[in-house]
């Protein structure tokens, strides 16, 4: 015989997520009890989430951008600042497909270190057509990815940085679009414990200055950009110099967006034509 577990009634479960440090309770318990299934799941998910796990990995899905993106356990759940990223990818790629290259019909676009594939996810969603491709080293990565932009056409390969792209792509690409890892390696142990302990540590650690991904990402672009193509990184605002400095050295011509209602700040490296 199974023994249901008790209903969770709506003001107990704010009371539990509330006692568990859990800011904005009243909305959490709203997502979870329009998530959950069953009583028993809903049950679950709390407990899940009293232990600290990130609402997202919890829910399963995380709202980036107005979709709803799948976000498997141990996937760097996309943040809200990253939307800056895809507007800027998106108002770049507004600017690059007025004049197409007359061998294609749709703008090539490259989301390296996709994660969860959120930011090529909301840039399909945005502009319709694009011919998309991603990556990511990591294989957990690879697979909710494969989940949020296989349907649309696109592809999703494992492996690091460009490598396991094809190599026809070379020369193609209108826009990199790459929220590699950028926290420096001594702030890790600063970041909250949803972001520590839960996400991997290669999804957060960009080293010694945080920018060692980023020099790779930027020192390889030329080589895949279309001429007039851009690379486009998200930073922190004091890393910026550093990324732009980056970009000069490879031959980018950069540029700086910030935002200060997402506090967020991208560098957009173009190839020159
Ligand atoms: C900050 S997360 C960003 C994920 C996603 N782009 C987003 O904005 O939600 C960085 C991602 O880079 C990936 N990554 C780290 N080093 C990599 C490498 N050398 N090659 C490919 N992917 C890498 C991690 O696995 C992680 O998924």
């Amino acid at each position: 015989m199974t023994v249901s577990p008790p209903l969770l009634s709506p003001s107990a479960l704010v009371t539990r997520l509330r006692a568990a440090g859990c800011v904005f309770a009243e909305d959490e318990a709203r997502l979870l009890m329009s998530t959950a299934r069953t009583p028993a799941d809903l049950a679950a998910m709390v407990d899940r989430r009293v232990d600290g796990l990130p609402l997202e990995h919890v829910l399963g899905w995380a709202e980036f951008c107005g979709l709803r993106v799948a976000v498997d356990p141990g996937v760097f759940v996309p943040r809200r600042r990253t939307e800056f990223l895809v507007h800027q990818a998106a108002a770049h790629l507004g600017a690059t497909t007025r004049a197409p290259a007359p061998d294609r019909t749709h703008p090539v676009v490259v989301d390296l270190c996709c994660g969860s594939g959120a930011v090529g996810a909301a840039l399909l969603d945005a502009l319709g057509h694009l011919e998309l491709y991603a990556a990511d080293i990591d294989p957990a990565a690879v697979a909710c990815a494969r989940r949020n932009v296989a349907a649309d056409g696109a592809r999703v390969f494992e492996g690091d940085l460009y490598e396991p792209l094809p190599t026809a792509l070379r020369g193609r690409v209108d826009i990199l679009v790459a929220n590699a890892p950028y926290v420096p390696s001594e702030a890790i142990g600063l970041l909250p414990v949803e972001a520590r302990v839960h996400e991997p540590r290669a999804a957060l650690d960009g080293g010694a200055d945080g920018l060692d991904v980023q020099r790779r990402v930027a020192a390889e672009a030329p080589l895949w950009l279309a001429p007039g193509g851009h690379l486009l990184v998200e930073t922190s605002e004091c890393q910026a110099p550093r990324t732009v400095e980056t970009f000069l050295g490879n031959g980018l011509i950069p540029t700086v967006a910030t935002s200060d209602d997402l506090n967020a700040t991208v560098v957009i490296g173009t190839n020159p034509t």
